[in-house]
């Protein structure tokens, strides 16, 4: 499973980068919002650091808008990845971006319809909101596991499965059991994966142990 990073933080970036953390980045307008900086300088920031896909998003909500401001955020990095919303636009420029030979993710993805029509369309990268439908008690992963059993029974179906809108590391897990090919995640998520008491009690008892055997590696 491929982890991209939910954020548009230098620091965060950076350091799970360092981790191994980071196949790749989504961004879209709140999260560069939260920013306070101007989308193409984070975007090219981001892709300085990151090699994986850099999605950045397109705020037009007209085919020529959209393709006029994916050109313009593709031309910034190799590696940048246009995210268009799940719309008839966002599908139609979907489907002249990638025709050209660049990335696009399809974004705000609520059923496993739309997510049929991302792929016709040539999306590289599917983003079904799981978090999005746990809010209004529907429940996301469902979406996820139809999509992918859609996907499965057509292989020529080259669209890859990037769960976005995740809340616990519980949906990670869930993605990754369903086979989900990537997960966006925030930073928070990921850190909140590394802890488990067992393994503080853990590495307590070892370390009270070693102590007192009064040796020292070095
Ligand atoms: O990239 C999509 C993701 O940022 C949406 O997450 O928490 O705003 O539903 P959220």
């Amino acid at each position: 499973m491929k982890f991209f990073v939910d954020t548009a933080d230098i620091a965060d970036i950076t350091a799970l980068n360092e981790a191994g953390m980071v196949d790749g980045v989504t961004t879209n307008p709140s999260i560069i919002a939260k920013s306070g900086r101007k989308m193409a300088e984070v975007i090219a920031e981001i892709c300085a650091i990151v090699e994986g896909p850099v999605s950045a998003e397109v705020t037009a909500t007209d085919l020529p808008g959209m393709l006029a401001e994916g050109r313009y955020l593709r031309d910034i990095a190799k590696n940048v990845c246009i995210k268009v919303p799940l719309t008839e636009a966002g599908l139609r420029a979907c489907k002249t971006l990638s025709g050209e030979g660049t990335q696009v993710n399809v974004t705000l993805c609520f059923s496993p319809g739309q997510a049929l029509l991302a792929a016709k369309a040539g999306a590289t990268f599917i983003s079904p909101f799981v978090g999005r439908l746990d809010d209004i008690a529907q429940d996301g992963m469902d979406l996820i596991a139809d999509i992918m059993t859609i996907y499965m029974n057509y292989p020529a179906l080259r669209t890859e499965v990037l769960v976005a809108s995740i809340r616990h590391p519980i949906h990670l897990i869930q993605a990754a059991k369903l086979g989900a090919h990537v997960a966006t995640l925030p930073p928070a998520v990921i850190r909140q994966m590394y802890k488990h008491p067992l393994t503080d009690r853990g590495l307590e008892a070892f370390l009270a142990d070693w102590k007192k055997t009064g040796q020292s590696i070095l």
